[in-house]
């Protein structure tokens, strides 16, 4: 797929090339809103010591990793594990990890592990790099919108930011379940770290497109919130984890979202008056418990805040 191979965002400070990295994104926020890119100014090193940080915790042994288990709420955190086999339902396969970094006051320091050492200084450092570069994302991406650049972060309200270490141990039947199963991110902008091949794109009727690792990429993709703030101009696509069987995969992601009590509305720029919004208002919470009640089978949660319209599928 043209959109995975990875926009140069170095272009974007180099006159001459920023309207063509312009448009590359405005390209695949239309498609499906996902992307990748290199040279996006986060030091390799950070993103290596993350990796590192995360793997020492993972190859902790379980009761040392228990200490850090989280309870089944509506803004989960902590550590668990779910490895589940079937041959029905798509299940999960997967050991994480998620830590609310935003705002200050939601840092839970009893879920963030003290082995190693490094944990807490390599995530704080790595978190605030990646906020500023979700913020530099949604600037361009506001401005390919004919918005002004701060419009997606005011429209999100207090930046809410969290971090998942994902792990994917080897699975003996890989064809009996996922690491993750399809879903779209229900926040505002998601970057994502990868540590080997499994992460897939949607690619219309039940077809899946992998996402290459790039060495020093990140992925990115458009959630649900933008879906809904852009009037469907923007797509929020399905993606999932699948797993192999002979080694382990990780993946480190950042979510950036809305505040629970925050209201997110269609751009009034971006609808038509003669068609009007093409999702309805709704607070975040709203979304989250949305969530929380189960996700409508094959459809995209969004989907479900949609009006007028038989033109989101
Ligand atoms: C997620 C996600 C994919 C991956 O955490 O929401 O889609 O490859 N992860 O870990
Ligand atoms: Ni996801």
């Amino acid at each position: 797929m043209a959109t995975l191979k990875p926009i140069d965002l170095s272009g974007l400070n180099d006159e001459r090339l920023a309207s063509s990295v312009r448009a590359q994104i405005a390209e695949a926020c239309e498609k499906n809103g996902f992307f990748q890119i290199i040279n996006h100014g986060v030091p390799v090193e950070l993103m290596d010591k993350l990796k590192e940080v995360g793997r020492k915790f993972f190859d902790l042994p379980k009761d040392e990793k228990l200490v850090y288990a989280g309870k089944p709420v509506l803004a989960a955190e902590g550590y668990g594990s779910r490895m589940v086999l079937t041959d029905s339902e798509p299940q999960f396969w997967r050991e994480f990890l998620e830590l609310h970094t935003l705002p200050l006051s939601e840092r839970h320091y009893n879920y963030w592990p003290q082995k190693p050492a490094e944990f807490n200084e390599t995530v704080e450092k790595y978190t605030a790099a990646l906020m500023d570069l979700a913020h530099r994302l949604l600037s361009v991406i506001s401005e390919n919108l004919g918005l002004k650049p701060t419009y997606i972060k005011e429209a999100m309200g207090e930046t809410q930011q969290s971090i998942v270490f994902q792990c994917y141990p080897p699975c003996p039947e890989p064809g009996k379940t996922l690491g993750l199963p399809a879903h779209s991110d229900i926040g505002g902008i998601t970057i994502l770290m990868q540590e080997g091949d499994g992460l897939q794109v949607a690619a219309g009727n039940d077809t899946w497109e992998l996402v290459p690792n790039h060495p020093n990429a990140f992925v990115v993709n458009l959630a649900d919130q933008i879906e809904i703030i852009t009037n469907g101009r923007y797509k929020s696509a399905n993606h999932r984890a699948i797993v192999n069987s002979d080694s382990t995969r990780r993946s480190y992601v950042t979510f950036y979202y809305p505040a629970k009590d925050q209201k997110i509305i269609p751009a009034p720029e971006l609808v038509d008056a003669k068609i009007g919004p093409l999702y309805r208002e709704l607070y975040y919470l709203e979304y989250l418990q949305a969530l929380a009640a189960g996700r409508a089978k094959d459809k995209r949660l969004v989907q479900s805040f949609a009006i007028n319209n038989p033109l989101i599928t």
